[in-house]
């Protein structure tokens, strides 16, 4: 990965394995970081392109269920550009407050800039940071949230124990992420969507064809639901529930503390 070959197909597929192994996660973080600066500026129009425009729904209806009112306080980490923490905003409203963590300078400066003169930029602080370090003391946030993220992650499970840390005692972690679509036929097309056609967009949009073919082979080693939710009730989550959204494409976990 550091001659700068690029890496597709079974190449792709052996460097994600090797990444993932315990011994190789400082090279996983600086290859995941390398790769979200690189996508940065056109992160927003790849996302829309590849969801046909319906990520914003699903954020929407995530802050929804997991019953997010006026005057909460949240810690939106991984958050990127910041759509997730613009959703969590509008639900906490003016008398809230939203804090974005991402390690990719890139991101965060695209989400500061998508706030700059709206009335975000008084809900919403972005910062640069470690998910799996998280520089907030014990017992903070009313939520934890991650929409899209724990995937790229070093260690899961140091992920999710972070965020249940320091949301407050009763407080809710979320982790919204692509699922396995239980339907075989779906499956299949779903599975064709992301390994042939996002890394064709990707190359087209941001002329980065390895960065989105890393994303879907990054699915290969993410536990499926059912998994995932042993995950966070292992670090100490309560009344885990998955949503799928989209037969099982998405899905969106809630855990509390
Ligand atoms: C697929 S993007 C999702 C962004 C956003 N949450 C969304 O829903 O559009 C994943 C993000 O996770 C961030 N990320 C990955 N590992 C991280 C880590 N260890 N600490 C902080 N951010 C991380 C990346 O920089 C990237 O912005």
């Amino acid at each position: 990965m550091s001659d700068k070959k690029l890496l597709t197909g079974e190449a792709m597929k052996q460097a994600v394995q090797e990444m993932n192994r315990p011994e190789n996660r400082e090279m996983k973080y600086k290859y995941v970081q390398g790769m979200f600066n690189s996508i940065a500026p056109s992160y927003d129009l790849m996302n829309t392109v590849a969801s046909f425009g319906i990520h914003y729904l699903w954020r929407n209806k995530a802050v929804k269920m997991a019953g997010v009112k006026q005057g909460n306080t949240a810690l939106d980490i991984c958050c990127g550009t910041g759509d997730f923490s613009i959703a969590l905003a509008k639900a906490v409203g003016a008398n809230g407050k939203v804090n974005g963590l991402d390690f990719s300078s890139g991101m965060i400066k695209k989400a500061k800039e998508k706030i700059v003169g709206t009335k975000f930029e008084k809900i919403i602080s972005f910062q640069e940071g470690n998910a799996e370090q998280l520089p907030f003391p014990d017992n903070t946030f009313d939520f934890c949230t991650v929409s899209c993220g724990i995937r790229n992650l070093t260690d899961l499970s140091r992920g999710f124990s972070e965020m249940r840390r320091v949301v407050k005692p009763g407080g809710k972690v979320l982790c919204l992420d692509l699922g396995r679509p239980a339907i075989p036929i779906f499956r299949t097309i779903y599975l064709f969507y992301f390994f042939k056609v996002v890394p064709f967009f990707g190359q087209i949009i941001s002329n980065q064809r390895e960065a989105y073919t890393y994303l879907p082979e990054s699915l290969n080693t993410f536990p499926p639901q059912e998994e995932l939710k042993k995950l966070m009730e292992n670090v100490g989550l309560k009344n885990v529930r998955y949503k799928n959204f989209f037969g099982g494409a998405m899905a969106l976990h809630i855990g509390a503390k």
